[in-house]
């Protein structure tokens, strides 16, 4: 079957905080959602559960378990039990349970920069100490773990470690190698790893996503994992999401805190998610072509006709992380709103260092990512 993903399609009637935050001839290239269709399955089996017309408390569904086990088995090479999978409603709430299920007051939880925002909230909401370890930058711009300043970031209050892999700006998918050197520092100073895999669905041709806990069982003893349909087949509002323990000691304070603290999965998002994992692949795989042709779209036009803007081709999501500190713009994702009428995220969001990068979605049409591209490209020649 083909699917069009070229489709414009208005969303400004719809809820979406993304087109709806800013004037209506702005652009917005920011939240990470995209603007394409979920896939006609996934839509037709939520139609399906909304025709019986009862929407009370659910109880959460091995099918959906063992949807989420195969796809691991197939699209990750990792083989998990049917009961190390737990159903939650959000993978923020999920690292939030963890940080409190596993941690004391004064603790420290530790996490690399630049970060997706909400692990900046985590420390204050359970009383952590946070400690960050900036990821290291060659002079292609591409982003890196190095072992030895992970490993002196690490302090004896240190209890867990919030690794998002692929990486939320960077776009970097680590490798065996990165994800063995922050794991033998985490297995040796007893550091719990909680990992964010909300992105692993959305690696492209020239790598693959390798879950840290399927590299051994030492490292699975030690880990959290959090996954979601939600990023890759546009179901981010339907709140559905998994977190994977094989530990059953951590998974038992998971459960008991997820209850305590965040409650079931959505009852339609289950089902959306469920769908998704059972019958997603094709429509998956095609997004992924069409969204590596827009990745190497907006890299070649940044490489050319963006002055002063540097950006590495991300390796997953589809978020471009664009340095834009040869411009001399002081608030570029400022000048990019006003100038250009595009919205960006601010790179301050991931980090306050990061001030002088956007980060810019390009999971839309080509034709909107064109427009964008020409808007701020007018927008710096004019400045
Ligand atoms: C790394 C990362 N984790 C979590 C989320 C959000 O997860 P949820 O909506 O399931 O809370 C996002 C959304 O952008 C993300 O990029």
């Amino acid at each position: 079957m083909n699917y069009d993903f070229d489709q414009i399609i208005n969303r400004r009637e719809s809820e979406s905080i993304k087109w709806n935050l800013y004037e209506t001839d702005v652009l917005p290239l920011w939240v990470a959602d995209t603007d394409f269709l979920s896939p006609p399955s996934i839509i037709s089996s939520l139609q399906d559960r909304i025709d019986h017309g009862i929407f009370g408390y659910a109880k959460p569904q091995d099918s959906t378990k063992r949807a989420i086990q195969l796809w691991l088995d197939k699209r990750h090479n990792w083989k998990v039990n049917l009961v190390d999978v737990v159903l939650i409603p959000g993978v923020v709430q999920g690292f939030n349970v963890a940080a409190k299920a596993y941690t004391n007051p004064g603790d420290s939880i530790l996490f690399h920069t630049p970060a997706y925002h909400p692990f900046f909230n985590v420390a204050q909401n359970s009383n952590l100490i946070q400690i960050t370890s900036p990821l290291s930058r060659d002079p292609s711009g591409s982003y890196k773990v190095i072992e030895d300043d992970f490993q002196s970031s690490v302090t004896p209050e240190t209890r867990i470690f919030m690794l998002c892999n692929p990486q939320n700006p960077t776009g970097r998918a680590f490798s065996k190698s990165e994800l063995l050197s922050m794991a033998k520092v985490c297995l040796k100073h007893k550091i719990l790893i909680c990992s964010d895999e909300i992105h692993s669905d959305l690696v492209f041709t020239e790598t693959n996503h390798i879950p840290i806990a399927s590299l051994s069982e030492d490292i699975s003893n030690i880990t959290i994992t959090l996954l979601s349909a939600s990023k890759t087949f546009n179901i981010a509002g339907l709140k559905s999401s998994a977190a994977v323990i094989t530990n059953p000691i951590l998974r038992e304070r998971f459960v008991q805190t997820t209850n305590r603290f965040a409650g079931s999965v959505n009852l339609l998002g289950e089902i959306a998610m469920r769908t998704a994992f059972e019958n997603g692949e094709d429509w998956l795989n095609m997004l992924l072509s069409y969204l590596e042709i827009n990745r190497n779209l907006l890299f070649d036009f940044v490489q050319s006709e963006l002055p002063g803007v540097h950006m590495s081709k991300p390796e997953s999501t589809y978020l471009g992380w664009l340095d834009c500190g040869d411009t001399g713009l002081r608030n570029p994702s400022g000048f990019f709103l006003e100038q250009a009428h595009v919205a960006l995220n601010n790179g301050s969001w991931f980090g306050d260092e990061y001030n002088n990068f956007v980060r810019l979605n390009f999971g839309c049409p080509q034709e909107r990512l064109l427009t964008g591209l020409e808007r701020m490209r007018t927008a710096l020649l004019q400045r």
